[in-house]
């Protein structure tokens, strides 16, 4: 598999840099679509490159549907419909509880992790028009559209309304042969979790609750994707398939 057209959002941090990346590697055609950090869009670009692909920088804001739509016009006119489309973009919890939290923050919160997913997911199957036929669709999803947490209402609402849109989009188009998956990461050590990076004692804390007791890196969740959007995985989809060190098995502590 390799000289397919490959959306990623929120490539220039993170979980979609290592995609970007690493479909770079499979000699694929990437579209690195960032939110406002140029440097690190430019820097995702040129790893694609350094693996053998190509690349383009498209500045896009996924909760807006026509930056959207200008993004994948701009994808179409110069490599055609995309075949893959990964959407990383995404804002994580902030610890807030429902009953201070701000009708704003909620509202920013599912606007980007959940309507976000509905834009790019549209928007790339109406470019594909009629087309049928290999194609995929990955969200990054998280162990939080199940595994809820105190703080994070905004977060874990959004990421299970992904589990139902990835489990309805993928009856929708699976007759024309279009799979659409979500990954569900535990601890992954990206930006997401500066803090972790950032504090020895405060992820040595968080690991211990991990059963293969580390973090998980970004390139072993873009592994994944390339997994997940390449034929190997031709019988897969609306699946959620976890990856988290046995992180989501451990709900029953204390019990
Ligand atoms: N890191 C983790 O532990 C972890 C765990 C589970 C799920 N996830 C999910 O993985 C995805 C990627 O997160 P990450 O860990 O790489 O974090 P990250 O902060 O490095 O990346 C998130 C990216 O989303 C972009 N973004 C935010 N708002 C946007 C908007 N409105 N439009 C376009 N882009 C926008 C940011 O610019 C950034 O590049 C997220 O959806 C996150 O919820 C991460």
């Amino acid at each position: 598999m390799s000289g397919r057209t490959v959306v990623v959002t929120g490539a220039e941090s993170g979980i979609g840099a290592a995609c970007a990346a690493a479909f770079g590697r499979a000699g694929d055609r990437v579209a690195v679509l960032y939110h406002s950090d140029t440097a690190g869009a430019e820097a995702s670009a040129a790893a694609v490159r350094t693996g053998g692909g190509e690349a383009i920088t498209i500045q896009a804001d996924v909760d807006g549907e026509a930056s959207v739509d200008a993004a994948f016009a701009q994808v179409e006119a110069q490599w055609g419909p995309a075949d893959v489309l990964v959407n990383s973009a995404g804002l994580n919890m902030t610890g807030v509880t429902v009953r201070d939290m701000k009708l704003d923050q909620w509202r920013r919160l599912i606007d980007t992790d959940l309507t976000g997913a509905f834009l790019t997911s549209r928007r790339f199957l109406t470019g594909r028009g009629d087309k049928n036929g290999d194609a995929a669709i990955l969200h990054i999803s998280s162990i939080h559209a199940y595994a809820v947490r105190a703080g994070g209402a905004d977060y874990c609402a959004a990421k299970g309304g992904l589990t139902n849109l990835v489990e309805t989009l993928a009856i929708e188009e699976a007759a024309r042969g279009i799979r659409i998956n979500a990954i569900e990461p535990g601890m992954i050590l990206t930006p997401m979790n500066a803090r972790a990076q950032a504090d020895a004692t405060y992820r040595a804390t968080l690991e211990h609750n991990i059963p293969m007791q580390r973090a998980g890196n970004p390139e072993e969740v873009a592994d994944l994707a390339v997994f997940l959007a390449s034929d190997r995985a031709r019988y897969i989809t609306g699946a959620r398939i976890v990856i988290d060190g046995g992180l989501s098995l451990m709900q029953a502590i204390g019990a």
